[in-house]
């Protein structure tokens, strides 16, 4: 296990210029500092970081590819209209805008995973040398009418194509990563769907110059130019609903993006910019998110002693009390984050709460993403899922880089560490990101927040928690409703229950919590069909909380049913 140096960012040479505020509530709590200091120095640290990470743990080296600079041969020409260019041996439309300076987007046409759908893949490219990978699928029904959406995982470092394979994409890594399967129950069935790898450095996503982005709100800004690029190369997808559904550390990723696109909108509604779309955004679906720390992190006794699937024999006993005794100076570490919003603020709260909340959890040698489940690191991989090296495997053959537009010496991983840490340096995981959402929500974008009840990293009890929390117009609403059973269309299973508010019986509502039976921290791997009915439902905005009897009577279900 790989400890950190975390010491050094405790020890930030920079308190001078620090708002005298701030240094106070900082020496106030000097005793919970020693607690961090003694929590980052106990070697629990190295695996907890994992969490939402993953990541850790994974000793694979990065790749930050040098070599390679500045050797490629550009060859650019323009046919039918079109601007080509051909790259490290590999011929890409090349996709620039105006409005864009410092961005142009590479791409391809693939014809892996599902071949009876459009697909395009290639890269964003920015001037300072990032370089973001993306995948995007057609919907399989009716792509012309069908929205667009956004997936992300997590980590941070984590690669979206993590998701494509391995939980909602149209197929699926098998036979120990030497081919695909189709998947039924992938999210294109009635969306256009785009898989980001980023920031920079995650996945095939790679830089050039040795650029990096550490924290959130300035990633969120590439994220917002490659949906630009992208909309105004494809334009019969602009007029869709846009969502953003991004899982795990994605619960921070989302809001943040969510934001700089609504303020971007705003910005053009009163400023129109030749080039520039407006992004119509219609929700955000944070699945087994992390969005608001001080919430979430102290709910993890109540999961692990309290829940459906206990971790401790006692919920009174010594471990559980141990547990609950960290969370006080968890939150008041967490407090000073919200605060300050700095480093110095920030990463004891990561450093403390993770390794003395989280670490314990770590420890019991259950497997953290689906506690029903243990997790043996030297069979199933320092992520606990074998499937996941499958991904590794069939991302890393040359026949699937070539198709991708990949270059041939890049290398695939699941997550990258360095990515992580340097994230984890500046505390951003500790960020209220659920801050940000209010403003959208009142300004008619959609949330749903979705939960697997059997994931200890970001579990449901804290998810649903922070949404009775947030304060938006529907805030009301929410914090008086009840659960109700969730009943798929398809196989008329309960696989949870709902929150729903704004919807009035007759839409999936403006506001949504699903709690989501015997499913871990990837609820697509885990529930396939309840994952894929939630998504559908969700984006075609069918009440969620009857079943298909009361819809049928009561509405007409877009492209004639979803069955
Ligand atoms: C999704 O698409 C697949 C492949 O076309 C199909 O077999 C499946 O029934 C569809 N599922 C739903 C819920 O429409
Ligand atoms: C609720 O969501 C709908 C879209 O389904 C939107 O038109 C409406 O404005 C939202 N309501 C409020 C009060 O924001
Ligand atoms: C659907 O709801 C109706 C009315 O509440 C009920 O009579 C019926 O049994 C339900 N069907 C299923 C499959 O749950």
């Amino acid at each position: 296990m790989k400890t950190p140096g975390l010491l050094s960012f405790l020890a930030l040479p920079v308190v001078w210029a620090i708002p005298t505020s701030e240094l106070n509530a900082f020496l106030s709590s000097l005793d919970d500092y020693t607690e961090v200091t003694n929590a980052a120095s106990s070697n629990l640290f190295g695996g907890v970081a994992n969490g939402i990470g993953y990541v850790l743990d994974h000793a694979q080296e990065v790749l930050h590819d040098h070599l390679h600079q500045g050797q490629d041969t550009l060859e650019k020409w323009v046919h039918e209209g079109k601007q080509f260019v051909k790259q490290n041996g590999l011929t890409y439309e090349l996709v620039t805008n105006p409005a864009f300076q410092d961005y142009q987007l590479r791409v391809t046409d693939p014809d892996l995973c599902d071949p009876t759908v459009k697909q395009h893949s290639g890269y964003l490219d920015v001037t300072d040398g990032k370089h973001l990978f993306f995948w995007f699928f057609e919907s399989r029904t009716s792509p012309e009418k069908a929205p667009l959406t956004l997936w992300l995982n997590g980590g941070p470092g984590c690669s979206s194509i993590t998701g494509l394979l391995f939980e909602n994409g149209p197929c699926r890594v098998t036979n120990g990563g030497k081919s695909t399967k189709p998947f039924e129950h992938s999210w294109n069935n009635y969306s256009n769907i785009i898989f980001l790898d980023q920031p920079v450095d995650v996945g095939y996503s790679y830089s050039t110059d040795g650029s990096t982005v550490n924290t959130s709100p300035v990633a969120a800004e590439d994220v917002y130019a490659f949906i630009e690029l992208f909309l105004a190369r494809y334009p019969e997808y602009a007029d869709m609903p846009f969502h953003i559904a991004a899982e795990s550390y994605g619960g921070i990723y989302a809001p943040n993006i969510g934001s700089v696109i609504h303020l971007k909108n705003k910005e053009l509604t009163l400023r129109p910019a030749p080039g520039v779309k407006h992004v119509n955004l219609a929700s955000i679906i944070l699945a087994n998110g992390q969005t608001d720390p001080y919430v979430q992190l102290a709910s993890v006794p109540d999961y692990v002693c309290d829940g459906p699937y206990p971790l401790f024999d006692d919920p009174e006993g010594a471990q559980c009390t141990a547990l609950r005794s960290k969370v006080p100076t968890c939150q008041r570490l967490i407090q000073g984050c919200y605060n300050y919003n700095s480093r110095l603020t920030c990463v004891p709260a990561i450093v403390y709460c993770y390794s003395q909340l989280m670490g314990p959890v770590q420890q019991t040698g259950v497997n953290p993403y689906d506690v029903r489940k243990k997790c043996d690191r030297s069979k199933d991989g320092s992520l606990c899922y074998k499937e996941m090296a499958w991904v590794e495997t069939w991302m890393n053959d040359a026949a699937t880089k070539k198709a991708l537009g990949v270059p041939a010496e890049r290398t695939f991983q699941t997550c990258n560490t360095d990515v992580n840490q340097a994230f984890f340096s500046q505390g951003d995981g500790v960020k209220n990101a659920a801050a940000l959402l209010p403003p959208l929500v009142n300004d008619g974008v959609r949330l749903l927040v979705y939960a697997g009840n059997a994931d200890a990293m970001c579990n449901y009890v804290g998810n649903e928690r922070w949404m009775e929390k947030l304060e938006h117009n529907f805030h009301a609403e929410f914090a008086k409703s009840r659960p109700v059973p969730w009943v798929t269309l398809e196989g008329g299973i309960i696989a949870g229950e709902v929150r729903s508010v704004g919807g009035n019986g007759f839409s999936a509502g403006n506001v949504t919590f699903a709690q989501v039976y015997e499913a871990g921290h990837m609820v697509p791997f885990d529930q396939p069909e309840a994952a894929s009915d939630l998504f559908n439902r969700w984006i075609l905005d069918v009440p969620l909380i009857l079943n298909a009897t009361e819809i049928a009577s009561t509405m007409t279900v877009p492209f004639g049913g979803l069955v």
